[in-house]
């Protein structure tokens, strides 16, 4: 028996599906190469934006007509799409070949639907469940281990569905990390690891026993062995000093942040709930550029947010030209049904956000060439 998985959005997502392979493999399922060997397929989905949504429904129309040939075929979809229960919904009415659906709450009963849909052959939707701390992850990216050290996020950000569909922040305990890191160190595969968390910075802030993200990267690099330690995101009003510090200061940590700052204009930050200023948010750069230099540093922004005007792109235009990030990634805005922002009035025409999104590729684009030849 064979499984293909098919994986949308970030790394958490990538990592989600290595607990996937775990359960799968458990059950007795090998991988394949191509969806036409194997059989069961699970998309992995995203919701962060429209685009990756109407990529999910157009592959997993798509299969139909496998589904035709081979009546016994598993189809899976899960992850963020279908934690939303009217998109779970509209899946299950648009394509009534799949078998399983279930929310990112509920990844760890997998194995548990597959058993039922073997026997009965019917569907399934359950959008509640706990994380899990048991399951086996079939690990996949070479010499870099991820590690998820919390999961959820309490920020609400306006425009963001992440909160919807991955619930609260909910921290590991670090004994639980650290014994995972211990545990992978021994089997001596991995010289990286990737701590994951929608904002790691905020680390240890449920478990109110004094833990702190600073604290964990210094316990993890207090581990004996030979390897680098990396981690995202962070979010700029969380970045504190005692993370800068233990970035410089410890050895095994990659000199690199993912800061986001979405805009560099204080009236959209404030409409998107990002809890910092343009002035904050290039002080923590002074900051990194002093205690760590050479940091590479790259970033996420958000175009066409409602409302936008030219000269409040322009800031997030100037706050990139000052920063010279080594890159960025731009971002139309997608509104969301269910936050705030999509509820907002105007809203950018999508050839205004085209505009927007191309000038500042423009200019990552001539930053580097300068920077290289520098
Ligand atoms: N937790 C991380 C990443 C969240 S999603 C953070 O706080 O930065 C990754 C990126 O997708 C975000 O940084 C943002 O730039 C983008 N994004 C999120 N929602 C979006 C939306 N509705 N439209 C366009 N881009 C969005
Ligand atoms: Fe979304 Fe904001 Fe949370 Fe990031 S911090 S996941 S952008 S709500
Ligand atoms: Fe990640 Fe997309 Fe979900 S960005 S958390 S897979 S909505």
């Amino acid at each position: 028996m064979k499984y293909f998985i098919v994986t949308y959005g970030c790394q958490m997502n990538v990592h989600d599906s290595e607990k996937i392979a775990g359960i799968l493999e458990n059950m007795g399922y090998t991988p394949c190469q191509t969806r036409e060997e194997a059989d069961i397929i699970v998309f992995n989905t995203c919701a962060v934006r429209e685009g990756a949504e109407d990529r999910v429904f157009g592959n997993v129309g798509n299969l139909k007509k496998m589904k035709k040939k081979n009546k016994n075929l598993i189809i899976v979809v899960c992850g963020c799409m279908t934690q939303k229960e009217e998109t779970a919904q509209k899946l299950m009415s648009t394509f009534p070949f799949i078998d399983i659906v279930l929310g990112t709450f509920n990844l760890p009963r997998l194995g548990y639907f597959i058993e039922a849909v073997k026997k009965g052959r019917q569907l399934e939707v359950l959008n509640e469940g706990d994380i899990d701390e048991v399951l086996p992850y079939k690990r996949t990216s070479g010499e870099n281990a991820w590690i998820n050290i919390m999961q959820g996020c309490n920020n609400f950000c306006t425009y963001c569905i992440v909160p919807y569909v991955r619930g609260r922040e909910k921290s590991r305990k670090e004994e639980n990390i650290l014994n995972e890191i211990k545990e992978l160190l021994k089997e001596g595969k991995y010289k990286k690891f990737t701590l994951l968390g929608q904002n790691v910075n905020s680390y240890g802030n449920d478990l109110n026993d004094g833990t702190t993200f600073a604290k964990l990267l210094h316990d993890i690099c207090a581990l004996d062995g030979d390897f680098t330690l990396s981690f995202m995101t962070s979010h700029p009003k969380d970045l504190n000093d005692d993370v800068i510090e233990a970035i410089a200061n410890e050895e095994k940590i990659e000199k690199y942040i993912h800061l986001p700052a979405q805009s560099g204009n204080n009236r959209i930050l404030k409409i998107m709930n990002r809890k910092y200023t343009r002035e904050k948010y290039l002080d923590i750069i002074d900051k990194i550029r002093a205690k760590i230099p050479n940091c590479r540093l790259t970033s996420d922004f958000i175009v066409g947010f409602p409302g936008e005007t030219d000269e409040e792109f322009e800031d997030t235009y100037s706050l990139i030209e000052k920063v010279r990030f080594d890159s960025i990634f731009a971002f139309m805005y997608s509104p969301r049904e269910g936050t705030v922002a999509a509820r907002m009035e105007n809203q950018i025409p999508e050839k205004i956000k085209h505009e927007r999104v191309n000038k500042l590729l423009a200019l990552e684009k001539r930053i580097q060439k300068e920077d290289n030849k520098r």
